[in-house]
């Protein structure tokens, strides 16, 4: 049958291959609400410029109501054959007050329309990866604070490295996610204008108010070229990216999480809520959704990898090409909020084992540094050489199978005759992060300073 918006045009309608292909009805009628309420904000525009009558609007806006109340109960009568959410709404309207209803696309086009809609929705996901990401940064100082001065070995290529403090750890993500947050906050601000009356790429004859309907719809001011306004995808590109970024960051914990967990580290307990067990091997409680959290990861890293490929070969204006923007943003979003939501949960629910996180912060003479530090602070030596004689002091420790603490005196003074004996107290743990009190370092006291920032900075 002729597609009734191009009939004069089209004899025939598309085969069925080609309705398969070029509809979206499938995914974008995620963009309902978007949908209506941009028509309903240009519609009232029509009316308040002239272009359409009062009467005419009020049939338009109430109908719409309807149409929105119908999806909403889900009894709307979505048509593949109708392409899209745009043409799915229209017709409907059509079908509820007539006439009217054909007058609501006046200088409009689905080029604009298509670009507010996406936009007003993508909108909607920067708030959503605000609040997930508060309500994260949340659980992460909640965990900070309960071990701020709980010592644990801080890594580097995975090798003990010096001993840190567990809400020191945490903070560190904390500082993470607070950049993500930033970021989908200087996106959503950056995306805030709208394309709304850029009409098909050229802007309209009709003496439409653009301020008007940006303003309706919570936009900060129309977009300045309609070229512009209806080809460019940046703000769904920055929202991705954005995404991506905190979503390796959600890997990267949730890999800790999965080594933490481990018999051979036992760093942290998970609770049963976020595990599972195993069918045959009884002893088994695997951190699944830390092992899920790190691979769905990967489809916000490929919708992104995926948007910027579509978008990269396209010249302005609209191409078709970027009806192929949804679903990938789509899945991204739902991961994101899907992931962070796990992330807030499981990390809500952890134990740290302090115990264990203190016995393996000594292991792997994890307090060298400090013997090499007193060495230049005590007895003057440059650090280079300090560094040489505590290198030969782990190697004595290792040889016998023992760590630094336990060397006598004598051993010490083998290698290096003016050691005193007050050189033990800093190769202790608690010593050793307690001294590192630089700003932002690991020192107790500088992990509270940073946690009570956070704390008034989510308040
Ligand atoms: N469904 C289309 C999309 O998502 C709407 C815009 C169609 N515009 C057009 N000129 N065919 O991009």
């Amino acid at each position: 049958s002729a597609n009734s918006m191009w009939g004069g045009r089209f004899a025939a309608g598309p085969d069925a291959i080609m309705e398969a292909i070029n509809a979206s009805i499938g995914f974008d009628r995620r963009l309902y609400a978007q949908d209506i309420r941009g028509s309903r904000a240009h519609a009232a525009m029509l009316a308040a410029t002239g272009i359409i009558s009062d009467s005419d609007a009020e049939a338009i806006g109430k109908g719409l109501l309807t149409v929105l109340s119908e999806i909403e109960a889900g009894d709307f009568p979505f048509q593949t054959a109708l392409e899209d959410i745009h043409m799915n709404v229209e017709a409907r309207l059509k079908e509820v007050i007539g006439e009217p209803a054909g007058r609501l696309h006046t200088g409009r086009s689905r080029n604009d329309q298509v670009a507010t809609d996406f936009r007003l929705w993508v909108r909607d996901q920067c708030d959503a990866a605000i609040e997930g990401l508060r309500a994260l940064i949340r659980a992460t100082v909640t965990q900070a604070e309960a071990g701020a001065d709980w010592v644990m070995p801080g890594f580097t290529h995975l090798q003990t490295a010096q001993p840190v403090t567990w809400g020191h750890h945490m903070m560190a993500y904390a500082e993470m996610f607070g950049r993500d947050l930033s970021r989908f906050q200087d996106a959503r601000a950056r995306m805030n204008e709208s394309p709304l009356g850029a009409a098909a790429l050229a802007g309209t004859g009709y003496p439409i108010d653009r301020d008007m309907t940006a303003q309706a719809l919570g936009f900060d001011r129309p977009m300045a070229n309609s070229l512009d306004a209806v080809s460019d995808r940046d703000f769904a590109l920055e929202f991705l990216s954005a995404s991506s970024i905190c979503a390796v960051h959600l890997s990267r914990l949730a890999e800790e999480l999965v080594i933490w967990s481990s018999a051979q580290f036992s760093f942290v307990s998970m609770s049963d809520k976020w595990s599972t067990g195993s069918s045959i091997m009884p002893q088994k409680r695997n951190p699944d959704a830390a092992e899920l959290i790190r691979a769905k990861i990967g489809r916000i890293l490929g919708a992104t990898v995926a948007l910027f490929t579509v978008m990269k070969g396209l010249p302005l204006a609209y191409s078709k090409d970027m009806q192929e923007d949804k679903e990938q943003t789509f899945d991204a979003a739902d991961t994101l909020m899907l992931a962070l939501a796990a992330m807030t949960g499981m990390l809500s629910d952890l134990t740290a084992n302090r115990d264990r996180l203190e016995a393996a912060a000594g292991i792997g003479f994890s307090t060298a540094t400090d013997l090499a530090d007193w060495l230049v602070r005590e007895l003057g030596l440059p650090f280079r050489d300090a560094h040489h004689v505590t290198g030969s002091l782990v190697a004595m420790a290792e040889g016998r199978g023992v760590d630094l603490p336990d060397l006598t005196l004598e051993d010490m003074q083998s290698v290096h005759g003016q050691i005193r004996q007050d050189v033990f107290n800093v190769l202790g743990v608690h010593n050793s992060v307690a001294s590192r009190q630089s700003y932002g370092g690991t020192a107790p006291d500088q992990v509270r300073a940073q946690i009570a920032r956070w704390k008034e900075k989510l308040a």
